[in-house]
């Protein structure tokens, strides 16, 4: 039985002070699910306070947004992953769209960032999704295979079965355009097909495939009770704490 998860991606969002509200303000939003896992991706600089006030709290998780392909040195601005592992943040966003496009992320950089990702022991939250060109073209199959195989495929079965995957697509995101049940079922049956052919019945059954893209306490529900859709990354509608928790509670 896969686990359920909801994860809020924050973005460049909330001052040190409105995130710890917003902390605030989630866990004063009852009912929450206990059987779904509330990841809250903060900004770096709010990793280590939210991190302390959810260690207790039954159900919630942190996660960064992104971390340094390296160990450590001479890498001015950059975050390791050992430094993430080391606020107590448990998880790290790898390869979202938005690093892909501005930042200039390759897959074979994200490759190295899931390896140190794992090597601290951390869950890498990865993401991939196709461009609207893509989707148009009939390409999007194709575009997201290639994603799983550069960023994620020359990982052993072991450190394969460790992470989770984060279906974005580019043109859902921020849009308010959400991918229809049947889209996102689609790819992430796909998505699942893959990994078995390279990694078996058992992985692929196991691996947590999360949705993310204009995910809102009104669609939620729908792409949740999606057979191969175990929960979503969140990013609009998590700033939110009524928004975010409907969401949680929408499975
Ligand atoms: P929105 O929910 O704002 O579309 O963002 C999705 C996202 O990028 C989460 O990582």
């Amino acid at each position: 039985m896969r686990k359920k998860i909801v994860a809020a991606n924050w973005k460049m969002n909330k001052t040190f002070a409105d995130g710890l509200q917003l902390i605030d303000e989630i866990l004063n939003t009852t009912p929450v699910n206990n059987n779904v896992i509330k990841i809250i991706a903060p900004p770096f600089i709010h990793l280590a306070a939210i991190a302390d006030k959810l260690k207790s709290k039954e159900g919630f998780a942190v996660a960064a947004q992104n971390c340094h392909h390296l160990k450590s040195g001479a890498f001015t601005g950059e975050v390791s992953a050992e430094m993430i592992a080391s606020t107590g943040a448990e998880y790290v966003i790898i390869g979202h769209s938005e690093r892909r496009m501005y930042f200039g992320e390759t897959s074979s950089l994200l490759a190295q960032k899931v390896n140190i990702t794992l090597a601290n022991n951390l869950t890498p939250i990865f993401c991939l999704g196709e461009m609207i060109e893509d989707r148009n073209a009939n390409l999007h199959l194709e575009k997201v295979k290639q994603q799983l195989k550069e960023g994620l495929f020359h990982l052993s079965p072991s450190d394969f079965s460790k992470l989770i995957i984060a279906y974005e697509p580019v043109w859902a995101i921020g849009t308010g355009v959400t991918a229809t049940t049947h889209q996102a079922q689609g790819m992430h049956n796909f998505i699942r097909s893959e990994i078995n052919k390279k990694y078996g019945k058992n992985i692929s059954e196991n691996t947590i495939l999360l949705y993310g893209g204009s995910c809102n306490a009104e669609n939620a529900k729908d792409l949740f009770a999606c057979l191969d859709v175990d929960g979503g990354l969140v990013g609009g509608a998590s700033l939110k704490a009524n928004d975010f928790v409907a969401i949680a509670n929408s499975f």
